[in-house]
């Protein structure tokens, strides 16, 4: 298959609309991560995203938005307490778990009863999606276990010839994908963390909200039952092997340059990510990190962890997935 490139002005806008309602898989930019998407509505275009990642078909997709129909049209029963929650922080980087709209095909869900849905508010997704005109499905634009895209070369990399066209932009702003929060519980869960925090979440709800705790478990163990079941399967593996440090700052430089002194004498290649703490930072940059790293030849990397904030938690979560649970605390 011949990928299109497509420029995001308005003629652009309008193909990719066009490609997406007649069925086609469009590859474009959210402020969270680049989304590989297809109509919500239509069972055989969805189940082809899955073929085009390489993704396990029961790991259900979010379907994107840009209007208050297209949510009415995926989701049922939203109440009152839902909407007022919902319009706090939407348009961006949140995803809300809600109950389905029977018009919504089982592929798209992974056979749920729930749907999850989010309105991004990066220009060029917003007008795609009212330029489709139906709700588009979009899980991240890579190859199913490779590191989320945040840039148009990363997208290509994984997706040439395997889609219809990628819509060509700048590089994401967040850099890590959108929280996932169920509001059909009767508490407020956090199912994926984010860059929207829970104290966030806590201001817009009002009330309490909780993290679903196997975000606090490893798989495998017997208590590890998450709600989200994205969050089960291997993550943003890069080729090099990846090894978190944890522990006060200068504990951790100074074990890292000991484990980087021993592995060079090993003829292999490292290096260190180390973002000083800065939770934003470390979203910006963490995928397109690994993602260097592999094509400049890395054998082992090693993630300096101290003083995260709270969107630190959330890029933690990809990291620790990233280096299959091996952390060495000092
Ligand atoms: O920022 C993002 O969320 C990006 C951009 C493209 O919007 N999308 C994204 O999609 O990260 P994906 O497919 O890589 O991750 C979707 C996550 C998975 O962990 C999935 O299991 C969870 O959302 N999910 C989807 N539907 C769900 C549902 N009904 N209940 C619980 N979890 C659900
Ligand atoms: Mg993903």
């Amino acid at each position: 298959m011949k990928t299109r490139i497509i420029l995001p002005d308005t003629d652009g806008i309008s193909e990719a609309g066009a490609i997406l309602r007649s069925g086609g898989l469009v590859a474009f930019p959210t402020e969270t991560v680049y989304g590989l998407g297809a109509n919500a509505l239509d069972a055989t275009a969805t189940k082809h995203i899955y073929e085009a990642k390489g993704r396990p078909s029961d790991n259900p997709m979010i379907v994107h938005v840009a209007n208050i129909d297209m949510l009415n049209g995926v989701a049922s029963g939203v109440t009152d307490a839902q909407k007022a929650i919902m319009s706090k922080l939407w348009p961006g980087p949140i995803t809300f778990v809600l109950h389905k709209n029977p018009a919504v095909p089982d592929v798209t869900t992974g056979g749920l009863d729930t749907v999850a849905v989010r309105w991004p508010s990066r220009r060029e997704a917003a007008e795609i999606i009212e330029a489709a005109g139906v709700p588009i499905a979009a899980p991240s634009a890579n190859l199913s276990g490779k590191p989320s895209p945040t840039t148009f070369e990363d997208v290509a990399e994984d997706m040439d010839g395997r889609i219809d066209a990628i819509v060509k932009g700048e590089r994401t702003a967040i850099g890590i994908e959108s929280t996932v929060l169920d509001l059909t519980s009767e508490v407020p869960t956090i199912l994926r963390p984010g860059f929207i925090t829970k104290s966030q979440i806590e201001e817009a709800v009002d009330g309490e909200v909780q993290y679903d705790p196997s975000l606090f478990k490893k798989p495998g163990a017997d208590d590890f039952h998450p709600k989200s079941p994205g969050m089960k399967y291997k993550h943003y593996a890069p080729k090099a092997a990846v090894r978190i440090v944890e522990g006060s700052k200068s504990a951790v430089s100074a074990a890292i340059a000991e484990l980087e002194t021993e592995a060079v004498s090993n003829n292999m290649k490292t290096a260190v990510l180390d973002y000083m703490g800065n939770g934003d930072k470390a979203a910006n940059n963490f995928f397109a990190d690994l993602r260097q790293c592999d094509r400049d030849g890395v054998d082992i990397i090693y993630i300096a962890a101290y003083d995260w904030d709270e969107v630190g938690f959330s890029v933690m979560n990809r990291m620790v997935k990233s280096a299959g649970y091996d952390i060495v605390n000092v």
